[in-house]
This record gives structure tokens, C-alpha cells and sequence, in this order.
């Protein structure tokens, strides 16, 4: 049976199982702490119980808010969303990001964003399938330099911003149809 729970910090030593991934970004223990601290209620893990009576952590999702009403640019920005490869293609990740979705209604964010590799097309169609669309390409932001051709695509190294727009959003505002095709660099975006 799958839990969802909040996601403590001693489960940094559970979670080598989905962290595991090339596609998972591993960050370190202050990273995660800071997360913990002020943004708990978006942290949160799916866990199973398995024959042995033990819970196994089978995902999790890592999000932030971030920018101002004033300027309409108050967000839910998800830094990670990673599913254990045991439990992958069960809905898992549809249901922590769906989870997300009620808690930004909640607390009343415009949408909710996040940056995908472009070569990521699990990652890219689990979006799309929830209503996601792409905002922007960023050039270089994978890179290990500091690009400086907005027009320099890399598909190795560049990313998606992709964005879903929320109800406090009335008129749409925040979101754009062919963003795959407005090229930012790294320096151009605050967020
Ligand atoms: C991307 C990822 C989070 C998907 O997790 P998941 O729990 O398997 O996803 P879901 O079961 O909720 O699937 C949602 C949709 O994504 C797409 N999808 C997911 N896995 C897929 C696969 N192996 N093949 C084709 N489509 C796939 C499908 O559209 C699927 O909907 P459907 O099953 O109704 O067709 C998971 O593969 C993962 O952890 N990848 C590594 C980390 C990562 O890339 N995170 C996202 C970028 S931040």
C-alpha cells in the first residue's frame, strides 16, 4: 500500500535506492535541511510496506515557493520529483505532483514550474500529461560553463522551464504557447 508523508531529514539515509538515477540530482545535507525548514509541507515521500512489514521509500517530491504577487511572479517551483526504478509507471509521480498541485491551490501560488533536461522525455511527457507546458529553453543551464549564445542550442545540456498554470492565474498569464521556441541564457531568468 502507498503513504504519502512528510519527508524527514533521517531519510536522506533511505532514499540511495532513488537518488540512484542519472536523471536525479543529489544535493547536499544543508541543501536538503534548508528545504526541511522552510518549506516542510513541500517535501514529502511516497512510501510502501513491504511482505516484511517494512516501509521502503518509493519517491519523493521537493518544492519550494519563490517570487512576489506584486509582481506576478509568486510560484511553486519543484527542485526534484524522483521515483525508486522498482516503482516506476504506477501513477506514482502523477500522484505527488497532483499533491503539489492542491497544496499551490492552497496556498494560493499563480503556477507551478520547473526545469527539465531536454533529452528528459519521461520527465517531459509525465509534465505534459499534467497539463504542464514549455515557458522558455535555457540555454547551457546543465552546463559547466557560463553560456553566452542564447541561440547555441545544446539539447545535452539545455533545459525546459516548464510551467502549469493555477487558478489564482484568472487570465493566463503566466504561461505561453511555443516556449520551446524563446531561448533565454542562464543570466536572463531570476528564477
Ligand atoms: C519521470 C519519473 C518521475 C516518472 O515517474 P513515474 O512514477 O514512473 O510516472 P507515472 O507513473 O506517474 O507516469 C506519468 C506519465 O509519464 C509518462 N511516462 C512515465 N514513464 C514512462 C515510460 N517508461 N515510458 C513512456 N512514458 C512514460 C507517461 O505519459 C505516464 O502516463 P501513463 O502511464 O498514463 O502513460 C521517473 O521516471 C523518474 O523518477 N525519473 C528520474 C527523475 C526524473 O527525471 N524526474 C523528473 C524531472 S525533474
Amino acid at each position: 500500500m502507498t503513504s504519502i508523508k512528510p519527508f524527514q531529514l533521517e531519510d536522506l539515509f533511505n532514499i540511495n535506492q532513488v537518488n540512484l538515477d542519472p536523471l536525479t540530482e543529489n544535493f547536499n545535507i544543508s541543501f536538503y535541511s534548508q528545504y526541511l525548514n522552510t518549506w516542510p509541507n513541500l517535501f514529502y515521500k511516497s512510501t510502501e510496506s513491504t511482505n516484511n512489514e517494512e516501509e521502503v521509500i518509493s519517491g519523493y517530491m521537493m518544492a519550494k515557493t519563490e517570487g512576489s504577487l506584486s509582481k506576478n511572479e509568486l510560484h511553486t517551483h519543484i527542485t526534484a520529483v524522483t521515483i525508486n526504478q522498482n516503482y516506476r509507471r504506477i501513477n506514482l509521480a502523477s500522484k505527488l505532483c497532483l499533491q503539489l498541485e492542491k497544496i499551490s491551490e492552497v496556498q494560493q501560488t499563480l503556477f507551478i514550474d520547473l526545469f527539465v533536461k531536454v533529452t528528459n522525455e519521461l520527465g517531459r511527457k509525465l509534465y505534459e500529461k499534467l497539463g504542464y507546458s514549455i515557458y522558455r529553453r535555457v540555454i547551457g543551464y546543465y552546463g559547466k560553463t557560463m553560456p553566452d549564445d542564447r541561440n547555441k542550442l545544446d539539447n545535452d545540456i539545455d533545459a525546459f522551464d516548464m510551467r502549469k498554470s493555477l487558478q489564482l492565474d484568472k487570465n493566463k498569464s503566466t504561461i505561453r504557447e511555443n516556449g520551446d521556441k524563446v531561448y533565454v541564457l542562464p543570466t536572463e531568468i531570476f528564477f
